[in-house]
């Protein structure tokens, strides 16, 4: 991973133990393991980090043999107490702020939190809070899509590694986000959105809200399954791995 061409930073901040109950705090570290994997694979990695492991999170982490030694930076510190705030995007779905590259040497900020939305804008808010800059993906400028914008962590992860390797936002969108939510290619261009297509929009949009938490909650289902599935991948990446040190 350090010596990856690729040289955008990634964190995924914990530190969101008292959100979640015991349940979603095993997802939360599932969803992490997962990105573990997605990374690993990558021709070009992310520099991953992860921060503020200590506490309840550190003792979910421990459930996974051996996670001290995965290529990534582990801290027990929180993200602002590592890196230079000047340099800091604390990815939310909420922000208003678009992002449309990934800068070298820039840290992104993945909030450690599942939490069916129930805390819906708690990372804006803590971002705004601490005066860091924040930003959303991309996602309505390149897809169409019927359900809520608020992705899991290993979703976000893996569209940014996917970006990081070569693909347009629309590519990383369409080929990650599940087909349950509804992604599909854009029917229409921005500039050519009547009015009439704009209000019903808005009514789409409160549509979506009002499914979110439904949404949410099979969202966290079909991850648990995914996530079932990548540590099945994660121990076979661990198994290679070991040959692969064999051999060297
Ligand atoms: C399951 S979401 C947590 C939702 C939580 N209610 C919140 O306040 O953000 C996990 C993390 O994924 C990232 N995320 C999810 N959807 C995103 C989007 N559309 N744009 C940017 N980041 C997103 C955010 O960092 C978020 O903290």
């Amino acid at each position: 991973m350090a010596n990856s061409n690729c040289k955008v930073t990634i964190a995924i901040a914990l530190s969101f133990d008292n959100y979640m109950d015991e349940r979603s705090l095993a997802k939360c570290v599932k969803q992490i393991s997962r990105c573990y994997s997605i990374n690993r694979r990558a021709t070009d990695p992310v520099q991953f980090h992860i921060t503020s492991l200590d506490g309840a999170s550190l003792k979910e982490m421990s459930k996974n043999s051996g996670y001290e030694n995965w290529d990534v930076n582990l801290h027990e510190k929180h993200f602002t107490e590592i890196f230079s705030k000047e340099k800091i995007v604390y990815l939310t779905s909420e922000s208003d702020n678009v992002i449309e590259n990934l800068k070298d040497d820039y840290l992104y900020i993945i909030g450690g939190l599942v939490d069916h939305n129930s805390h819906k804008g708690l990372c804006h808010k803590l971002a705004e809070e601490k005066g860091l800059s924040h930003g959303r993906l991309p996602i309505s400028e390149n897809i169409d899509m019927k359900t809520r914008k608020v992705l899991t962590i290993d979703h976000v992860f893996n569209v940014m590694v996917n970006i990081c390797n070569g693909q347009s936002w629309k590519e990383a969108l369409l080929e990650i986000l599940p087909a349950r939510k509804g992604a599909q290619e854009k029917l229409v261009d921005d500039n050519t959105i009547t009015n009439g297509d704009r209000i019903a929009d808005k009514f789409a949009v409160a549509d979506e809200d009002a499914a979110a938490d439904e949404d949410a909650e099979a969202d966290e289902d079909a991850v648990a399954d995914e996530a079932a599935s990548a540590d099945e991948d994660a121990a076979a990446d661990e198994d290679a791995a070991a040959d692969e040190d064999a051999v060297c």
